[in-house]
This record gives structure tokens, C-alpha cells and sequence, in this order.
């Protein structure tokens, strides 16, 4: 596991981006999984403008790693965000964008996007392999969107789950455990103050860490890279 500590959420975006890059250039394609979230938001701009004319767009292909259930025209949707963001501003063939049908019914959605996965993405394991995982974390310690009273999404056979989130129990669907641990490279992109408390914890094994779904996230075969910035670092030791 690697920590890069950043000074703000623009430095950050920046650094994971520059990751990106560098895998782009020794991969010559991509296979990236996204996420929602502050932190991507940013970092979709970045992508849009400075890191613009620096990828061919018809190499990467973009998954999503969790969405919302709602039509791709609401604002909770998370593909919706991307497409305002990066989508619209890069010349990206419509055959890379394999967005989640956050439109359909979850559970036939669910199975619909992990088969789709597992057909296009080479396999390791039984598990598909994604180059590129995008992660957040929530305040409650969740990822993707398996939360804390669903940690047993972590262990599905499935590629994809449909999940409830905890307080408003709009449905999700979202990866799983073992398909987020069989990437190459799984990426947390974590900012702000109110994340400190539960980075510490994990990062310092805590007891309660355990009942995070963000702590269980250890690639089987990949790399592990937080990208944090420094508010969200400031109750880790040196
Ligand atoms: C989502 C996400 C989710 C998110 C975290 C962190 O669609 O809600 O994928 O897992 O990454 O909640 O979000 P922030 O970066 O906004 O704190």
C-alpha cells in the first residue's frame, strides 16, 4: 500500500491523473472504472482541460464502479456528472462509455453491467480485471457503494451487487469486493477534513477500522494508492 499526501484536492486530482497518465502511456489502453463523488468531480475538469490533448480518448474505455438507480438525466446520477465534466468536453467514441443503466430495474441492471464487464475485461482468478479502479471513501467508511451494513458485498461471487444506501435507501449498484481487489491498480482519491478521523483509523489499523468496507479494499495481484490531501491526512503521524 502507497499513501501519496497532497496539499489540496487540486494537487490530488493532479497527482492521480499524472498516475493515469503514466499507466496510459506504458499500457497503451485503459480500462478504467469511476466513481462520484468531490474529489473525481475535480479531477473530471482537470482531465477536460489540461490532460486534454495528452490521451487518445479512443484508448481508454471508462466503467463506473458504483451508480445511482436514477435516470441518467438526474442529478444524483453519477454518470450524469461525468458526462458534464469530462464526457461532453473530450472527443471519446460513444462505444467506450459503458455507463450503468441507473435507469432500469437494479436487480436486472446489476446483472446486465456484470456481464458486460466480465465479457469485455480480461480475467484473473474467475475475476474480471480492471487496469483502473477509482475509489472514494464516504464518512462512514464506505467505497464504491458498499457500506458499512452491507459489508458483505466485499464477499459476492457477484461482479455486481445492487445496494441500499443506509439513510435515504436509494439503490446503488455497485462492484464488489472481489472485483475491485482483482485491478491492476486501486486508487482512493480522498480529500477534506472530515475524512481524518476514519484515514487514521484505517491507516493505523484500528479495531473499529474492521467495520469499514474502505479498509478491506487489498488488491489480490495489484497496487493499492491512496491520494490523499493533507486535511484529510492531518491526524496521521509522520
Ligand atoms: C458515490 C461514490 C461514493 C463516493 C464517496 C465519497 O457515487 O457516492 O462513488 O463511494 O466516492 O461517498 O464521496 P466524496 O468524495 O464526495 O466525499
Amino acid at each position: 500500500m502507497e499513501a501519496k499526501i497532497l496539499q489540496t484536492p487540486l494537487d490530488t486530482a493532479k497527482a492521480f491523473a499524472d498516475f493515469m497518465l503514466e499507466q496510459y502511456r506504458e499500457n497503451g489502453m485503459l480500462t478504467v472504472a469511476l466513481s462520484g463523488g468531490s474529489t473525481p468531480k475535480i479531477l473530471f475538469d482537470l482531465l477536460a482541460t489540461d490532460y486534454k490533448d495528452k490521451f487518445n480518448w479512443s484508448e481508454i474505455h471508462f466503467y463506473w464502479g458504483d451508480e445511482r438507480c436514477v435516470p441518467p438525466t438526474d442529478d444524483d446520477s453519477n454518470f450524469k456528472m461525468t458526462k458534464e465534466h469530462l464526457l461532453n468536453l473530450i472527443r471519446m467514441p460513444e462505444a467506450n462509455i459503458h455507463r450503468v443503466l441507473g435507469e432500469n430495474d437494479p436487480i436486472e441492471e446489476a446483472e446486465r453491467y456484470g456481464q458486460l464487464i466480465e465479457s469485455n475485461l480480461p480475467k484473473q482468478e474467475g475475476n474480471p480485471v480492471f487496469d483502473i479502479i477509482i475509489l472514494g471513501m464516504g464518512t462512514d467508511g464506505h467505497t464504491a457503494s458498499i457500506f458499512p451494513h452491507e459489508i458483505e458485498l466485499l464477499d459476492s461471487p457477484k461482479t455486481c451487487e445492487v445496494a441500499n444506501h443506509p439513510e435515504s435507501g436509494q439503490k446503488r449498484v455497485s462492484l464488489t469486493g472481489p472485483v475491485i481487489n482483482a485491478a491492476k491498480s486501486v486508487c482512493f482519491l480522498v480529500t477534506g477534513d472530515n475524512k481524518k478521523e476514519k484515514i487514521k483509523q484505517i491507516f493505523e489499523d484500528h479495531e473499529v477500522a474492521k467495520s469499514y468496507p474502505a479498509y478491506h479494499i487489498s488488491p489480490t495481484h495489484g497496487e493499492l494508492i491512496w491520494f490523499i490531501d493533507e486535511a484529510a491526512a492531518a491526524q496521521l503521524e509522520d
